[in-house]
Parts: C-alpha cells; sequence; structure tokens
C-alpha cells in the first residue's frame, strides 16, 4: 500500500466539506426475502407494505447510463446492494456491462447469501465481479434464524460462503450486532473465520430508517467487542486499504486472518465519506440517513441529455452538507423528517 492509495485522487466534483465523489452504492430493488429485524422487522414490513413495482424500478440500460456519468465525475467503486440484490434476474449482465465502464475499478455486491448457489457465484464472477460481502450475524442456527425471521438456517449461508470462495470470489462477511441479540456470538464468529482469508466485520448497529426500534443502548461498541476478542487473540491494527474506506482494520498478530470494525455510532467516518447511493426507482442520496433525494429516473426517462444529467450531479454532489452520524445526538432529537429505509437504499 502506497502513500498515493490513501489520498483522494484529483476529484472532479467535490462537496461543500472537501469530499470528493468516489463510490455508488446501487440498491436493485428494496425487496428482499429476508426479515432481519434490525432492517426489516415483519410486523411493519408485511404483506401490505408496498414495495417498487417493476416498471418504477431503474433497468439495467439506465443504471449503466448513469454509471458512465458518474465515472465521469471520479467514481471508481461501485457495490450493488438492496434489498437482497440477487432477487434482480440476470444481475450478471449488468455486471458485465458496468465492469466495462471506462473508470470503473471496482464491483462488488453485498448479499445475504441465499441465493448464493454455486451456479451463481461462477456466473457472477464470470461477469467480472470482483469481490462479495455475504451477511451472516451468528453461527447459532437458532439465533440466526431469529435475526432473519424467515427461517432461514445458517448451514446454507455457511455453503454460499464456500460457494463465493470456490468460484474465486473474495469474501467479506459482515455481522451486525445488537446487545442482548447475538452479542455472545462474537467470539465464536471470530473463531470460524479465524485461519481462512474472509474478513469478518463487525457492525455497530445503526439508526437507520425509522422502524427498526433503535436504541443507544441496543449498541455494543466497537472497542467492547475488539476488547472481547483481543482477549483471545490479540490484534494489531493493519494500514487502511484505501481513502474512505468505512471499516478500521485489525490483523491477529499470530497471522491467522483479518477482521474489521464498523463504527459508525462510536467513531463516525463522515469526513472522509465519498460515497453517493443510488435506490431502486433512481433516487440519488448523499447519506445513508437522508430524507430526502434527487429523482434521476424523472430526468432519464424525460428525455435528459448526458450534460444535463451531469450537471444535476455536480450540482447535487457540490452542494452535499451531509454528516449524520457525526450529529447524531443532535438529529435524532429534532424529529427532522421521515428518513429513508435501509433495505431501500442500500446499506
Ligand atoms: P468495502 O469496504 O468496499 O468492502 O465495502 P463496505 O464495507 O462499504 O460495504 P458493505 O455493503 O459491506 O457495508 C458494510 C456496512 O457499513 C453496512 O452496515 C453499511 O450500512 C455500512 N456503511 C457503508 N457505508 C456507510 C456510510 O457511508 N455510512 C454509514 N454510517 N455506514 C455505512
Ligand atoms: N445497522 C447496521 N448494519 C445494518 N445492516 C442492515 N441494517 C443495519 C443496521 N440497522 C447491514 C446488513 C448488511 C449491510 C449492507 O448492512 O446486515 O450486511
Ligand atoms: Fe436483512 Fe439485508 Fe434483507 Fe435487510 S436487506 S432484511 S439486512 S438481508
Ligand atoms: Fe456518509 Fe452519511 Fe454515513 Fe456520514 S452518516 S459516513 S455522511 S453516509
Amino acid at each position: 500500500m502506497s502513500d498515493h492509495d490513501l489520498r483522494p485522487k484529483a476529484p472532479q466534483v467535490s462537496d461543500m466539506l472537501g469530499r470528493p465523489l468516489r463510490d455508488l452504492r446501487i440498491s436493485l430493488t428494496d425487496h428482499c426475502n429476508f426479515r432481519c429485524v434490525y432492517c426489516m422487522p415483519k410486523a411493519v414490513f408485511g404483506t401490505r407494505y408496498r414495495f417498487v413495482d417493476h416498471a418504477g424500478l431503474l433497468t439495467f440500460e439506465e443504471i449503466e447510463r448513469l454509471v458512465r456519468l458518474f465515472a465521469q465525475l471520479g467514481v471508481g467503486k461501485l457495490r450493488l446492494t438492496g434489498g437482497e440484490p440477487l432477487l434482480r434476474p440476470h444481475i450478471e449482465d449488468l455486471i458485465a456491462a458496468l465492469v466495462a465502464v471506462p473508470g470503473i475499478e471496482d464491483i462488488a455486491v453485498t448479499t445475504n447469501g441465499s441465493l448464493l448457489t454455486a451456479k451463481k457465484a461462477k456466473a457472477l464472477k464470470d461477469a467480472g465481479l470482483r469481490r462479495v460481502t455475504i451477511s451472516i450475524d451468528s453461527l447459532s442456527d437458532e439465533t440466526y434464524q431469529a435475526m432473519n425471521d424467515v427461517g432461514f438456517p445458517v448451514e446454507k449461508v455457511l455453503q454460499a460462503i464456500d460457494h463465493a470462495e470456490a468460484a474465486g470470489l473474495p469474501v467479506k462477511l459482515n455481522m451486525v450486532v445488537r446487545r442482548g441479540l447475538n452479542d455472545q456470538d462474537i467470539v465464536p464468529m471470530a473463531e470460524r473465520f479465524r485461519h481462512t482469508p474472509h474478513v469478518l466485520r463487525f457492525i455497530e448497529y445503526m439508526d437507520v430508517g425509522n422502524m427498526n426500534g433503535w436504541r443507544p443502548e441496543d449498541v455494543v461498541p466497537s472497542r467492547e467487542i475488539m476488547a472481547r476478542i483481543g482477549e483471545r487473540w490479540p490484534l494489531e491494527p493493519l494500514e487502511p486499504s484505501r481513502y474512505g474506506e468505512v471499516a478500521s482494520r485489525y490483523g491477529y498478530k499470530d497471522g491467522q486472518g483479518e477482521i474489521g470494525f464498523i463504527s459508525s455510532v462510536s467513531q463516525p467516518f463522515c469526513q472522509t465519506c465519498t460515497r453517493a447511493r443510488l435506490s431502486p426507482e433512481g433516487t440519488l442520496y448523499t447519506c445513508l440517513f437522508g430524507t430526502s433525494g434527487k429523482d434521476l429516473r424523472e430526468l432519464l426517462r424525460g428525455g435528459a441529455r448526458d450534460d444535463e444529467i451531469l450537471g444535476t450531479l455536480k450540482q447535487v454532489w457540490g452542494s452535499r452538507e451531509d454528516r449524520y452520524s457525526e450529529l447524531r445526538s443532535l438529529l435524532r432529537g429534532r424529529g427532522s423528517g421521515q428518513k429513508v429505509e435501509m433495505f431501500h437504499i442500500g446499506g
């Protein structure tokens, strides 16, 4: 890792706080076959909840066009997410189109793993996917099922991880930690994935959206997680692998693997946030905790020219001031509008 990789490249566009635009997170659908209690609690997102319908979704062609324009403004890194992105049929066709866009250097998918068969993993790899992140919140079948709330067995997600590895896709694993629900699984998870090339990341439970009933006392701060693991297997910090990385990286001192901590609550990382987010119906948000966004679908379907859309993207990013996580305690008190939901904006 050279110093060069850690500095932002010369920005084509920067926001009000001087942050360049580097990453685009694309939510391909707000549908999900899980009902994780911290994301889409069943009581709220049951049969009567209205998801975006097929006609409302951006088409692959529309997404590709937008990515070409974003790439001209400095975006080199894409993440496909959801909802559950593998619910979108033929996602590999989209991946193949996006990796061919000049300037795109990295493309990853964040998935719950339920649809990641050996065949799908190979198709994703063949299409040009660089890496995959799979959510797994526990190794205990009982806890895992209580968290996904649809009876999906942990054995199957473990198989999905193996399929990704066999297909040659580097794997990161996401564990959202919620006190009293799965914090007893921290050390077993670390133990299970030590000695593997997979990078396990512990994520502080966040107050995304409006429906997950978040309470500060449910958050297990990263320093506590780190202490619990470090007591068993001493850890040492690793250099960030690039500018604006959300996870702080640590290695086991005995060289047996890498873990990460995503500490949006206890140590916000807004200062280096270079991420824009596109919702399934084409609304552009500049923060995970946004309350409103810019409708790009209207422009796409209204016949706007590329230069007009580029102008809009520059204007939106240029006027960005978001830093929700830094201002959390202040903003939470204010009741300032409904936030976009996590499964809609893609985490
Ligand atoms: P890489 O570092 O490229 O592997 O990806 P990532 O960690 O950004 O992607 P992933 O989809 O795995 O996200 C991991 C967790 O970080 C999720 O819980 C995200 O919601 C959270 N996260 C990602 N970006 C942001 C952000 O800008 N703000 C906050 N608060 N959380 C974020
Ligand atoms: N807090 C933290 N992480 C969350 N995720 C979903 N909801 C939350 C939340 N409230 C995680 C998912 C997935 C990633 C994209 O975001 O588990 O791994
Ligand atoms: Fe769970 Fe991800 Fe689906 Fe949300 S989008 S319910 S976190 S699998
Ligand atoms: Fe970026 Fe908003 Fe997350 Fe801060 S809270 S890191 S500004 S997405």
